[in-house]
């Protein structure tokens, strides 16, 4: 049935995603075709629609590096003082630079044993050198690791000068030479870096002070993550979650807003005055930062949001793999429904909607893409990465990776009870638990497996984009049925003694039994 028509014959009745399923169409592309480049927000674009969800078991700065690597974004979680949170967002920032603003840089005084406590305690092997040692001061050469790495003791000791190789045998560029109307010629920066053989390109101004460092070990990380959600100065991207509690989030917003790319205002119930005069506030004092409201599950609720402000909208409430709020408050929507219902107005109104909770793979992304998602946020499905926060365990045999809803009474302590309005309850009821998910090794192999299995939906349902999928939507294209608990069950895997190989992407043993046999 068509996809509007169906709800309309089941208005009044919640789905998940598992009790519906996507009918397929004519195709007549090749799955190579397929590009899945989406909006996060009215302005931020991402090449794999995967956010992952602000939760302290889930996202900090080496999940969040790893996943814009891949194409996706991170949201770093704000249980943690304003001042950390921003370290995490830096982390991030620093990982990649296309160019490097604010290199570490020394003088020539300085010793060799500075340059190598540069390399121990900040990871950088190449330190350029200017005449007081200041980042933007007059450039004289640079500092290798070939320079020092084979040194003895005593050659530590030893000035920079000595070792450096001087301005006038290194290959620079002159910023004002590459740049015009406001924009900076990477490619041709590449290229001269590419030419001169050297581990780094120095950018300087016309006096000779040193403007920016360019480092071929970036350069071959670009090449390498051709997908890489990054500004146009080639920086990673990165989202943080803020509180909806006025001051708190005043004073987290001041200490954010120039590093961040977008916040999410995170509350479990975003259809509130709180929050749609936070959104207006914000948008009035920093009218840069990209603004994601929510959780919502009603087109009521987007349209205030949207109305407010909002760049983007994050959808559910209580669908959460570790959420017990339905069960608490009896309050919440089925997640395909939710998703549904709000896509009615953020389609019209062109903001894009993040599918939040729920997803268990590749499978449900589709079903919420179909519904209306132009990105989904993961939870459980991250948190079982090996670049979430927080040590593997084993227990009964499985490598296990702790995961816990940030209503659990636990992170509560930590400061997410905002998130559910109860910080000032004296008995405070969770929302969510404490668990553990199957360990499932490095983001960077299990998103492009979940981006594959989304391309091979997409290939089925006849559509090589989302824009093609959005003109479906709203000109109601796209087939779906409800399936019966027989239609489920044929669905799956059935009928089988065991599964010997090839288990779907969900369940993973056999990776489970190889890490645990190194
Ligand atoms: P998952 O991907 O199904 O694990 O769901 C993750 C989502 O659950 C998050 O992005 C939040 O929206 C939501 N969530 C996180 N912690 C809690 C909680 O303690 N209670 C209810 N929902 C939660």
């Amino acid at each position: 049935m068509r996809i509007h028509d169906f709800f309309q014959k089941f208005e009044g009745e919640s789905f998940t995603y598992n009790d519906l399923i996507c009918l397929p169409d004519f195709i007549n592309f090749s799955m190579e075709e397929i590009n899945l480049t989406s909006k996060i927000t009215r302005e931020i674009t991402l090449r794999t629609p995967i956010v992952s969800s602000p939760m302290d078991t889930v996202t900090e700065a080496e999940l969040a590096i790893v996943l814009a690597l891949q194409g996706g974004l991170g949201i770093i979680h704000y249980n943690m003082l304003p001042q950390e949170q921003l370290d995490q967002v830096l982390k991030v920032k620093k990982f990649k630079n296309g160019f490097i603003s604010d290199p570490l840089t020394l003088s020539p005084n300085n010793t060799i044993q500075d340059v190598v406590h540069i390399k121990k305690e900040y990871g950088y092997s190449i330190v350029p050198i200017t005449e007081d040692g200041k980042p933007h001061s007059k450039f004289l050469g640079l500092v290798t690791k070939y320079d020092y790495s084979t040194l003895s003791l005593e050659d530590l000791e030893k000035p920079i000068w000595e070792r450096m190789i001087p301005v006038e045998r290194l290959s620079t560029v002159v910023f004002e030479e590459f740049y015009s109307e406001g924009y900076f010629d990477l490619v041709k920066a590449n290229n001269r870096l590419l030419d001169s053989h050297q581990a780094a390109l120095p950018i300087i101004d016309q006096l000779g002070n040193l403007r920016y460092l360019m480092t071929r070990s970036d350069l071959q990380k670009h090449q390498n993550y051709p997908l890489a959600t990054t500004n146009s100065s080639q920086v990673l991207r990165v989202g943080a979650a803020i509180e909806t509690w006025h001051d708190k989030a005043i004073e987290r917003l001041a200490a954010l807003e120039k590093h961040v790319d977008l916040v999410v205002f995170d509350t479990s119930q975003g259809h509130s005055s709180y929050l749609v005069d936070l959104i207006k506030f914000t948008k009035s004092k920093y009218p840069h930062l990209q603004i994601i409201g929510g959780n919502v599950v009603s087109s009521d609720a987007c349209e205030a949001l949207i109305k407010a402000g909002a760049d983007g909208i994050r959808v559910g409430m209580g669908s959460g793999s570790i959420c017990t709020t339905q069960e608490v408050g009896g309050v919440g929507r089925a997640q395909a429904s939710a998703v549904y219902n709000c896509a009615q107005i953020c389609k019209r109104k062109s903001i894009p909607l993040i599918a939040d909770g729920g997803i268990t793979g590749s499978s449900d992304m589709v079903k919420a893409f179909i519904l209306g998602a132009d990105s989904v946020m993961l939870g459980s499905l991250l948190a079982s990465t090996s670049e979430a926060p927080g040590k593997c365990q084993i227990k009964n045999g499985i490598l296990l990776k702790e995961y816990r809803g940030m209503g659990s009474s636990k992170a509560m302590q930590k400061g997410s009870s905002f998130r559910y309005s109860t910080q000032h309850a004296t008995i405070k009821i969770p929302e969510g638990v404490c668990g553990a998910v199957p360990s499932k090794g490095s983001i960077s192999e299990w998103v492009p497996c979940l981006i594959q299995g989304v391309k091979q939906g997409f290939h089925k349902l006849g559509y090589k984009n989302f824009s093609e999928l959005r003109c479906a939507f709203l000109d109601n294209k796209l087939m779906l049925e409800k399936r019966s608990d027989g239609a489920k069950k044929e669905g799956s895997v059935h009928s089988l003694y065991e599964i010997t190989q090839d288990a779907p992407p969900t369940f993973s043993k056999s990776h489970y039994e190889d890490l645990i046999n190194v």
